[in-house]
């Protein structure tokens, strides 16, 4: 009997830590794919990385047509993408960043305002001028690249 009871509670020892490592198992498979979606995230550009390519790709175009003479009429981006693109996870919507971001804004539509009393090549550079004014805080490592944008 004090055998069998000794069997019983062992058993039952057994059975607990079975089900203990179970869970264990359990939670591990689950971390697993969360962990890979990290490691995925880091190599997949943000909304906001693509949208920021875009506008260095205008803004290089819009530079070409200055200094070729050119007037700048049109602006294809939807600039309030910059309020609702998803950003990596280092980066977020900060203080710095909302004070920036419809400064830039207003800047860059002002390079096509074709009414402006302002020289065109003062407007270009000025909106590149608040790329730089945000990245100096935001994100750094653009900004030889950004400078690259500005007419001498
Ligand atoms: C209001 C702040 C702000 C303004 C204005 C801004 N940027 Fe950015 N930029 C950022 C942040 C923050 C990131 C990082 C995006 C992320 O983490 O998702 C970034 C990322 C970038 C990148 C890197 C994208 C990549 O592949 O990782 C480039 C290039 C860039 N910006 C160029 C520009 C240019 C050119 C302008 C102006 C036409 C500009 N940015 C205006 C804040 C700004």
């Amino acid at each position: 009997m004090e055998f069998y009871l000794n069997n019983k509670y062992l058993s039952i020892i057994a059975l607990s830590f079975l089900c203990l490592t179970g869970c264990k198992n359990e939670e591990k498979t689950t971390e697993e794919p969360i962990k890979t979606v990290a490691e995925y995230d880091m190599y997949q550009p943000s909304e906001m990385a693509n949208f920021m390519n875009a506008m260095y790709a205008y803004n290089l175009q819009i530079k070409k047509e200055i200094l070729a003479g050119k007037t700048p009429a049109t602006l294809p981006l939807d600039l309030m993408t910059l309020h609702s693109a998803e950003m990596t996870k280092e980066n977020g919507r900060t203080p710095a960043w909302n004070s920036f971001v419809n400064v830039f804004i207003e800047s860059q539509k002002t390079v096509i305002d074709t009414l402006s009393n302002i020289e065109l090549k003062e407007r270009y550079n000025a909106a590149i001028n608040n790329c730089l004014g945000c990245h100096k805080t935001e994100c750094t490592g653009p900004i030889p690249k950004i400078k690259k944008l500005l007419i001498q």
